[in-house]
């Protein structure tokens, strides 16, 4: 009797992980008035009912957010976003990400390639925003301050990859009153063109920042990440991710993103390095150690850049593989645990055009997943679907 039971159990949980697994197209969202350039959709941030897509292509470089609202299994644009002081070229949009309460938007070729942050106040669910100030910290030219961002309740981490000659540097900033800068974190052994901060993540304490170029016993540009934690509010360094299998021009590190005690850092490999892959980091004790090691399906020799993006949920992993089928992309879509994803479900991207880099961002958030289709002859697009 025992034994039924759980064999029905075991039925039932297959079911619901079964019919979590494949991607249904919904809808491809295009700017009314779009233009080759506007770069509609290279960072895109789901919560929930509510998206965030960045063209920082639009104006001139100038940048813009687009806010758009699910109504069922559809999107629509509800309002946009500029910059307060809309200077050409800063390329607002670029770095998103989103809270229940924040909203922060980095414009990383502001003020010659230095760098800002602008920060918002949502409200209504996220469909509102009110100006909550412009973070400019005095880095020096080309630091690309604000090229990522991530938020975790009121903690924003902030990464500047260019600084001193792209060893790179990412800020904290913490709400109190006001958004101010709380800890720098830097990694002494960078060297130039390590591109610390490329890439950066925060949940709760721990923070993790990729630096895709760093070499690796003499590999150039195999790459890691860095863990940082907080401990009675200041932040050390406690650890440094690389890959399992190091490879030049590997780029580890290129895409990080947690969700709870999960990291996940990516390697989409370069032109010498064709296959990408993504690996999975869960705590153990103290140690974070690989879990699980993510890889594509692709077809032929060409490389695919398997993680170029990624996008990780409760219980998601959605892996972007832009250059996969000879520039046409596609997108991966992992369910499961942490250590134990599945790969369920592939899509490539929904239209006639080859070099359309479809996967170039991702995002994803509970049953709904967005891709970017960059496209390079045609105003970009971002492909929402639905898990079914
Ligand atoms: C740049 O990095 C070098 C080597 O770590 C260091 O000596 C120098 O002080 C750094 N410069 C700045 C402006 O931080």
């Amino acid at each position: 009797m025992a034994r039924k039971t759980s064999l029905l159990l075991l039925a039932l949980a297959c079911c619901i992980i079964a019919s979590n697994g494949k991607l249904q197209l919904m809808d491809e969202i295009t700017l009314p008035d779009g233009h080759i350039g506007d770069q509609f959709g290279s960072s895109i941030v789901i919560r929930r009912n509510v998206a965030y897509i960045g063209a920082p292509g639009m104006i001139d470089d100038s940048g813009a957010v687009f806010i758009l609202e699910r109504v069922g299994p559809m999107w629509d644009i509800a309002s946009t976003i500029v910059p307060a002081q809309s200077e050409l070229g800063g390329y607002f949009g670029h770095g998103i990400a989103a809270t229940d309460d924040w909203l922060a938007i980095g414009q990383p070729n502001a003020d010659y390639y230095t760098g800002v942050v602008d920060m918002f106040a949502l409200t209504r669910g996220g469909l509102t925003w009110a100006q909550a100030g412009t973070l400019a910290p005095s880095l020096p030219r080309h630091s690309f301050f604000g090229y990522d961002v991530d938020l975790s309740g009121n903690t924003l981490v902030v990464g500047a990859y260019g600084y001193n000659s792209s060893r790179g540097v990412a800020m904290v900033y913490d709400w109190a009153g006001t958004w101010t800068e709380t800890a720098v974190l830097a990694d002494s052994w960078s060297g130039p063109g390590d591109h610390f901060g490329f890439s950066v993540a925060v949940e709760g304490d721990v923070a993790v920042v990729g630096s895709w170029c760093t070499a690796h016993y003499g590999l150039l540009c195999s790459g890691s990440a860095k863990v940082f934690e907080r401990h009675a509010g200041c932040w050390g360094m406690r650890q440094v991710l690389t890959p399992g299998v190091p490879a030049t021009g590997g780029r580890f590190g290129y895409a990080v993103d947690m969700v709870g005690a999960t990291i996940v850092v990516s390697m989409p490999g370069s032109v010498t390095t064709a296959r990408g892959s993504v690996t999975v980091f869960t705590l153990a004790g103290t140690r974070w150690e690989q879990a699980q090691l993510l890889t594509g399906a692709a077809e032929g020799t060409d490389p695919d850049a398997f993680g170029f993006s990624i996008a990780v949920s409760r219980s998601s992993v959605v892996v972007g593989a832009p250059t996969e089928g000879g520039m046409a992309g596609a997108l991966y879509l992992f369910t499961g645990q942490p250590g134990a994803y599945r790969m369920d479900d592939k899509a490539r991207g929904p239209t006639s055009e080859h070099r359309a880099m479809f996967g170039s961002s991702v995002a994803a958030d509970g049953d709904h997943v967005a891709a970017w289709s960059k496209s390079a002859v045609e105003p970009a697009s971002v492909f929402t679907y639905i898990r079914k």
